[in-house]
């Protein structure tokens, strides 16, 4: 399957995605967008959030579904994605998403990644991801298959790291919620966002690599409307 890959300045990569982003949800208002969080779409949040300020964008009537979340961390801790997603976008915007799912953290990690997953499975229309540097998508660590439901995921030790390295979570998480590989593949479109040049590498095996459940990315290129939206450093190793 082939998919587009747009490679821009690292200057001009986050306004433009929010742009794009803004047109799409202007198209269609009630769009039903999943989001994730973390240091790749924190640029491009903070660009929507200036859009929406002067009026340039609105998600007012769409509904924002989040990716994943990690398990037991207590409440107020930086790193948890709802948190974060809201602290970035959710609560910055003049106008807030009709609907905002989080995953549910009051009741136990099985339940709540159930329900989660019911809400996904009614339908989204587009779907953001960043990727790992271990070639995760989501919480889809290393391993996990093409056809992985949302479910609970015990964390790699990278993954463990970022969350308490770069994003400042006061112990490391040893597990997380998320939305399934099988389940994203169900979006109707899908943006993979990758800048920096420490992302070259993995990218390029995502993209051109084998496709391999070493790296789940690379199952991305099965979507019919997958989206490479790449900065120079970031595209830099693709062939
Ligand atoms: C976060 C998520 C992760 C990140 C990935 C890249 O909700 O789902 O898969 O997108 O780990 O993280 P950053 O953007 O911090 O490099």
């Amino acid at each position: 399957m082939s998919h587009a890959v747009d490679v821009l300045s690292s200057s001009e990569w986050a306004d433009r995605i929010a742009a794009d982003l803004a047109a799409r949800v202007r198209a269609e208002p009630a769009l039903r967008l999943c989001l994730p969080t973390g240091e790749t779409p924190a640029p491009v949040y903070a660009a929507l959030v200036e859009l929406a300020v002067r009026g340039d964008a609105s998600l007012a009537s769409a509904e924002v579904v989040l990716l994943d979340e990690y398990v037991g961390l207590p409440e107020g801790d930086p790193a948890r994605g709802g948190d974060r997603l809201r602290r970035e976008l959710i609560d910055r915007l003049p106008s807030p998403p009709a609907v905002f799912h989080e995953i549910d953290l009051t009741t136990d990690p099985d339940t709540a990644a159930a329900r989660h997953d019911a809400v996904a499975a009614s339908g989204l229309g587009l779907t953001l991801l960043g990727l790992g540097l271990n070639g995760h998508i989501g919480l889809n660590e290393p391993g996990s298959t093409v056809d992985s439901p949302t479910r609970v995921v015990q964390l790699t030790a990278t993954s463990r790291g970022i969350a308490t390295d770069r994003y400042g979570a006061a112990a490391s998480p040893t597990s997380g919620i998320t939305l399934g590989v099988a389940r994203l593949l169900e979006s109707r479109e899908i943006w993979l966002l990758v800048n920096g040049e420490r992302k070259a590498e993995i990218l390029a095996r995502a993209l051109d690599g084998p496709e391999t459940d070493a790296y789940p990315a690379s199952f991305l290129r099965r979507h019919p409307a997958l989206r490479v939206i790449a900065d120079e450093p970031a595209a830099s190793r693709l062939a």
